[in-house]
């Protein structure tokens, strides 16, 4: 396939491995900033020019381009897989823009296939301890010093399904916490340390033992590796999709679900 790299910053690059390392080309790269190591012509803006041949683009740039590129994708009937974050309070702007064309369009803010696996198990381990109040919980997020949210949108998705599956918890603590926890908080903490591209664990703790599941990238790779196999899902595809749908379909094509 072409794909154009729209945002050719730190995901830009790391999508431009993973989607050759699948045997795809760059059509063209978007870059407001310019770039002198871009493997294709470096455009400033996406348009029908700058996606002129291209089968799908790749988004990750900044929060404030969502919207119009969202419109240009949608003028110029290019399907988009968009990783960027810092939107998503625009999302019914964008869905009126994708469901008025025929592209199909996948947004989310994690694109690992190992952290949606990681968040599945660990849904599944927190249920399991749903009546045994022995067991307290507890999750933990690490990321490198440049990250700006703090706890990262995964330790918070992950927080809001403990609290679906274990009634005991009933809210989540972001902050310090000086004092023991209450019963029914879910206390949610964060470290920011050198480059840890992200770490999130799972504690479920009780006076036996400690029972933790954990997910540990190593590299932005895995985001970049799952935003270029939803470019190819999406192919053929017409509408809005949110990343959990996509992995969904690409964990059970094989079960007919
Ligand atoms: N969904 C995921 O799995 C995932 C993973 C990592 C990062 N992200 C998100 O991806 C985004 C980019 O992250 P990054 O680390 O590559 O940031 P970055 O700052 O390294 O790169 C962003 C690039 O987008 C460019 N840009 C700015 N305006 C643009 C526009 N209108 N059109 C095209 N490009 C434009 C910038 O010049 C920059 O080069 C952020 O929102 C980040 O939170 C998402």
């Amino acid at each position: 396939m072409k794909i154009a790299i729209v945002g050719y910053g730190r995901m830009g690059h790391a999508v431009e491995s993973a989607l050759i390392a699948r045997g795809h080309t760059v059509s063209a790269v978007v870059e407001p900033a310019g770039s002198t190591d871009a493997p294709a012509d470096v455009y400033g803006e996406v348009s029908g020019t700058s996606l002129a041949g291209c089968d799908v683009a790749i988004e990750f740039s900044l929060g404030e381009a969502v919207v119009s590129n969202a419109r240009a994708y949608a003028e110029t009937g290019c399907p988009a897989v968009v990783g960027t974050t810092g939107w998503t309070y625009q999302l019914d702007e964008v869905r009126t823009t994708v469901e008025t064309s025929d592209i199909g369009f996948v947004y989310g803010s994690n694109f690992s296939i190992g952290a949606h696996i990681f968040l599945a198990v660990s849904r599944y381990a927190a249920s399991l301890v749903r009546n045994i109040e022995d067991y307290d919980l507890l999750i933990h997020e690490m990321h490198h010093k440049q990250k700006k949210d703090s706890p990262s949108g995964t330790a918070l998705t992950l927080a809001q399904s403990v609290l679906d599956v274990v009634p005991r918890k009933r809210r989540i603590e972001t902050g310090r916490l000086d004092r023991a926890p209450e019963p029914d908080e879910l206390h949610v903490s964060s470290s920011r340390v050198g480059w840890v591209p992200g770490t999130h664990t799972l504690t479920m703790d009780s006076a036996a033992d400690t029972i933790e599941v954990r997910h540990q990238a190593r590299s932005r790779g895995g985001f970049a590796l799952g935003a270029v196999l939803a470019a190819e899902w999406i192919i053929g595809k017409s509408g809005l999709y949110s990343v959990e749908s996509f992995v969904q379909a690409l964990l059970h094509e094989d079960q007919g679900e």
